[in-house]
């Protein structure tokens, strides 16, 4: 597809994955304008697009009156990613904040309906498929697409809001015509990240030099870490290929069990600690590995990034750009809020 001159609209631009996004499409000469109330996007994050004016930016909260529909205006391509959104610590103690994303999904989706876009790509997750399945962290198994289906078992509000979002442009594909894609991103992880997600916390407690160094359950947990730019361009390749509001797999099928992400975190920062295993802290599913097939089959995406060669890149960022004295004071809050 070409993008040059494409009119574009990228909700929650201003956030970890919207902003790499935004990147993208300003980099394939996309004509882009984000909106976003920055509740936990940051400004930083698209400055230089802003001081270039090679970008839109309207600070504004879409569930008010009138600004998603202001928002789609004259736009052809929308990614929705704004969204109640946070690390475990969040999704697992807040459900009034995420469930509002039931009516600022239907807002986006029916504004844009109603003003002839072409198409919606759905920033989703992997919070969508059951927890039912994903409770034996020694089973080796990869979670397919149609593995979400009745009955339905979505991991918190979040992830009920990601799954009705998912049917409603589905309907709006069958019923309405809407072309759509919904993108079910695994773990994402990479600069810019926040301190509420696994991968950043680790980083950011060895940064600071904790000790005992703390770990949020058994450490077993088994995920697969996605990289930032693997997610970005599968996210590009979804809406160029993708019409019929087909949901998609955007994760890696690395294996990887939260104590030996710490481990090799410890390792690569040199910082020796004591590792102090905290069962009663959130920690999720206990299994929960992407099948990447259908993406493969429908995009030819293979995610190209390995998880330690990531997470390197990571925390190379993370030393480079942070305050120690500034992640000490927010860390402990930032584990469990946006
Ligand atoms: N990070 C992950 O591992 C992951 C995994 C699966 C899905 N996702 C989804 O990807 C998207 C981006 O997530 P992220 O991790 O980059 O960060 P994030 O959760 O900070 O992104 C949400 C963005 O939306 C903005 N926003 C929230 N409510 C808004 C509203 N009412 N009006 C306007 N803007 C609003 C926020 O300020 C923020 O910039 C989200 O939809 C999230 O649910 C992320």
């Amino acid at each position: 597809m070409n993008w040059q001159g494409r009119k574009v609209l990228v909700t929650g631009g201003a956030s970890f994955i919207g902003s790499h996004l935004v990147d993208a499409l300003v980099e394939r000469g996309a004509q882009v304008r984000v909106v976003d109330n920055l509740s936990s996007g940051r400004l930083e994050n698209i400055q230089p697009h802003l001081v270039a004016r090679r970008l839109e930016f309207i600070k504004a909260d879409l569930r008010e009156p009138g600004v998603a529909q202001h928002a789609v205006e004259g736009v052809q391509i929308v990614f929705h990613l704004a969204a109640d959104h946070g690390g475990r610590g969040y999704v697992d103690l807040h459900q009034a904040g995420p469930a509002s994303n039931l009516f600022l999904d239907g807002l986006v989706f029916w504004e844009a309906v109603q003003a002839g876009v072409d198409k919606v790509v759905f920033a989703s997750s992997g919070c969508v498929y059951p927890n039912y399945l994903q409770n034996n962290p020694n089973e080796e198994i990869y979670l397919t697409e149609d593995m979400v289906r009745p009955p339905y078992d979505a991991d918190n509000m979040y992830g009920w809001a990601k799954l009705m979002g998912e049917l409603t442009l589905k309907a709006y594909h069958r019923e309405y015509g809407l072309k759509a894609a919904s993108c079910r991103y695994f773990t994402v992880y990479g600069p810019r990240g926040v301190e509420n997600h696994a991968v950043i916390a680790m980083i950011a407690r060895a940064f600071v030099g904790q000790n005992p160094f703390e770990v949020w359950g058994d450490g077993t947990q088994v995920r697969n870490w996605t990289y930032i730019d693997d997610i970005v361009r599968g996210t590009i390749l979804a809406a160029e290929k993708i019409d019929d509001a087909t949901a998609v797999n955007l994760g890696i099928m690395e294996r990887v069990r939260v104590i030996d992400a710490v481990k090799e975190v410890l390792r690569y920062t040199g910082h020796q600690a004591e590792i102090r295993l905290r069962p009663d802290m959130p920690t999720g599913p206990l299994n929960r590995v992407a099948d990447n097939s259908l993406a493969r089959q429908l995009l030819g995406w293979v995610p190209e990034v390995c998880f330690f060669d990531g997470l390197h890149r990571t925390i190379d960022w993370y030393f480079k750009t942070k305050d120690a004295e500034q992640v000490r004071a927010i860390l402990n809050s930032r584990l469990t809020e946006r």
